[in-house]
């Protein structure tokens, strides 16, 4: 068995059991840091564990937590005790399609928890040690879907669109402090978020298959972003110009036009 060398940092990570989060917290293992891994599954979690540990000498300390519940924030704090944090990124997420009329509130509140409050608190809790200690990134996980008002998954546009809105101000709040947040802003990626936000809902295959990224390319676009300090990090061109959209043509046409996006995408 390898001995494990203790690193002088640290990154904590959410949602780090698969796709983009465990994606994100392999480039730091890369990159020489330990890493405390958040995720809800412990199974799940052990796995991503492993691979990690196959490939990079870290220690690795595993959360098991949901992280939509309330104050959990609070408990992933004192569970890391006094370890100090000098990278945070806020990934885990997942997405609810259907008419809010008919949407299960119960799940939709979680997702609000989780897109909302954990991501806040855990930044807020996290924050004060790294302004104390004069340097620290956070990374924030939002989405294309920040830009303008998703029909068919308005919720998650509009916590998506809380995340970046959150992240830019606290970003400009911090200048001068040595602590920098990044907005991960991706479009369409192949990872299992898509599965999850059909939940039975509409049929679980993606229909458009155009402009789907790789979650390996997408985490390290967002993990050099971050490294630099660079605020809003939107992975690929046309994902960029597709930010712009709500710029050239109305609110309410770019409102229209995912409307019929989400209904080709996802509707049965
Ligand atoms: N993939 C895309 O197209 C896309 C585009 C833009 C933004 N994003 C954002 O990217 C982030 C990562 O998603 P992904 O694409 O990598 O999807 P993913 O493969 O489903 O990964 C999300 C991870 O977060 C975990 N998670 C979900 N709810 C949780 C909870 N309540 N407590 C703790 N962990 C929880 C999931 O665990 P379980 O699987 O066990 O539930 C999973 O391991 C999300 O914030 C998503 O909104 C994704």
């Amino acid at each position: 068995m390898k001995a494990i060398e203790k690193k002088e940092k640290t990154g904590l990570v959410t949602g780090a059991a698969s796709g983009l989060g465990f994606e994100l917290a392999k480039l730091l293992a890369e990159d020489g840091f330990d890493l405390i891994l958040a995720d809800v599954d412990a199974e799940k979690l052990q796995i991503a564990k492993n691979k990690i540990a196959a490939e990079y000498s870290c220690e690795i300390q595993l959360i098991v937590k949901d992280l939509s519940r309330s104050n959990v924030a609070e408990q992933i704090f004192q569970a890391i005790e006094d370890r100090p944090v000098d990278v945070l990124i806020n990934n885990a997420g997942f997405g609810i399609f259907g008419s809010f009329n008919d949407t299960e509130w119960q799940r939709e509140m979680d997702m609000l928890n989780l897109h909302v409050m954990t991501t806040t608190h855990l930044t807020k809790l996290v924050l004060k040690g790294m302004v104390a200690r004069g340097s620290g990134k956070i990374l924030n996980m939002s989405s294309l879907a920040a830009f303008q008002p998703g029909p068919l998954m308005s919720l998650y546009y509009a916590s998506k669109a809380y995340i970046l809105s959150f992240s830019e101000a606290i970003a400009n709040e911090l200048k001068g402090t040595g602590v920098t947040v990044t907005c991960l802003c991706p479009g369409q990626t192949n990872t299992c978020f898509q599965e999850v936000v059909s939940n039975g809902t509409s049929s679980s295959d993606n229909k458009i298959s155009f402009n789907v990224a790789c979650p390996k390319k997408v985490a390290k676009y967002g993990y050099d972003a971050m490294q630099k300090g660079k605020v809003v990090a939107i992975p690929g061109n046309i994902n960029k110009f597709l930010s712009k959209l709500p710029r050239f043509v109305s609110r309410s046409t770019a409102t229209a036009v995912i409307r019929k996006i989400q209904e080709r995408n996802r509707e049965s």
